[in-house]
């Protein structure tokens, strides 16, 4: 994948990636903008949190570097924005070019907090200043591969019980990632992360990058089915997992499993 001067990286999947990540953000909203709404009705009673928290590990600068659209950050601030709900982000970024772009951008937001360094450094003291066990969303979406044993360890933080977990990355670097270092399956990584439940989401059918959304909650709500998002339990979630996790190796010594069908990327239209 082609990454510009400032790290952020551009590839065919980059379109669908920001489309599905915008769609995933509206119903992650919707959804807490509506348990916000049975709180208001009973005066806040029991409100585990003040305001709905995303916080981007990866932010980049903002925008795409090639097509100048919307990155996470802009789409997810305009998104809580338009919610009406109140909402904090923390915004981080290794890069120092991003993250000045990033502060010049939402110089005018207080509610947006933006960060310079590693996010594996800067997290814990955020996480340690979040106030109560409020409902939101961390997103991680490095170039390369996420820090699965970071993300299974912040993840512990009580703090984070009800923040979502998503995660954007390219199953195929992390098999060969694996191969070399003989490190553990995917699979395996996300059951050490603090998430019971997880969907799965592979973002452009057929890229030999097998760029695939993950989405990681401690509740059980409806599948983004529309999306093509499945539950890794549910048959369909079983077999996009099963393609992220094995290389063709793997897949013919250990038993058959159902393979991938058309019908596993219902919704979005990029069968
Ligand atoms: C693919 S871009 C993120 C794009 C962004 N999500 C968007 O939608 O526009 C990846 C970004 O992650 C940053 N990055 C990668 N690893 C990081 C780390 N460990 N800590 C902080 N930033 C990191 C890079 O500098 C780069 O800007």
């Amino acid at each position: 994948m082609p990454v510009a001067a400032n790290g952020v990286g551009f590839s065919d999947n980059t379109p669908n990636k920001q489309r599905l990540f915008g769609h995933i953000v509206d119903q992650h909203l919707a959804v807490v903008s509506k348990i916000r709404e049975k709180f208001l009705q009973n005066h806040y009673s029991g409100w585990p949190g003040t305001e709905y928290l995303y916080i981007d590990a990866t932010s980049g600068s903002g925008h795409s570097p090639e097509t100048r659209d919307a990155g996470s950050p802009l789409i997810v601030a305009e998104q809580a924005r338009r919610s009406g709900m109140p909402y904090r982000c923390h915004l981080i970024d290794r890069n120092a070019d991003n993250a000045e772009t990033l502060r010049t951008t939402f110089a005018e937001d207080p509610r947006c907090e933006v960060y310079c360094g590693e996010y594996q450094d800067v997290l814990s003291s955020i996480v340690s200043r979040i106030r109560g066990r409020p409902y939101g969303l961390i997103y991680f979406d490095p170039n390369g591969q996420p820090d699965f044993d970071f993300i299974a360890r912040l993840s512990q933080h009580p703090a984070l019980s009800r923040v979502d977990v998503l995660i954007h990355f390219t199953a195929t670097g992390l098999k060969r990632a694996r191969r070399i270092a003989e490190e553990d399956t995917l699979e395996a990584r996300l059951h050490r992360v603090n998430k019971q439940h997880w969907m799965i989401a592979q973002v452009t059918a057929g890229s030999p990058w097998q760029w695939t959304f993950l989405l990681g909650l401690n509740y059980r709500m409806k599948p983004y089915e529309k999306m093509g998002f499945a539950y890794i339990d549910s048959d369909r979630g079983e077999r996009l997992l099963y393609e992220m996790n094995y290389t063709k190796d793997e897949k013919c010594a250990i038993p058959a499993r159902r393979q991938l069908i058309l019908s596993d990327f219902v919704g979005r239209g990029v069968a």
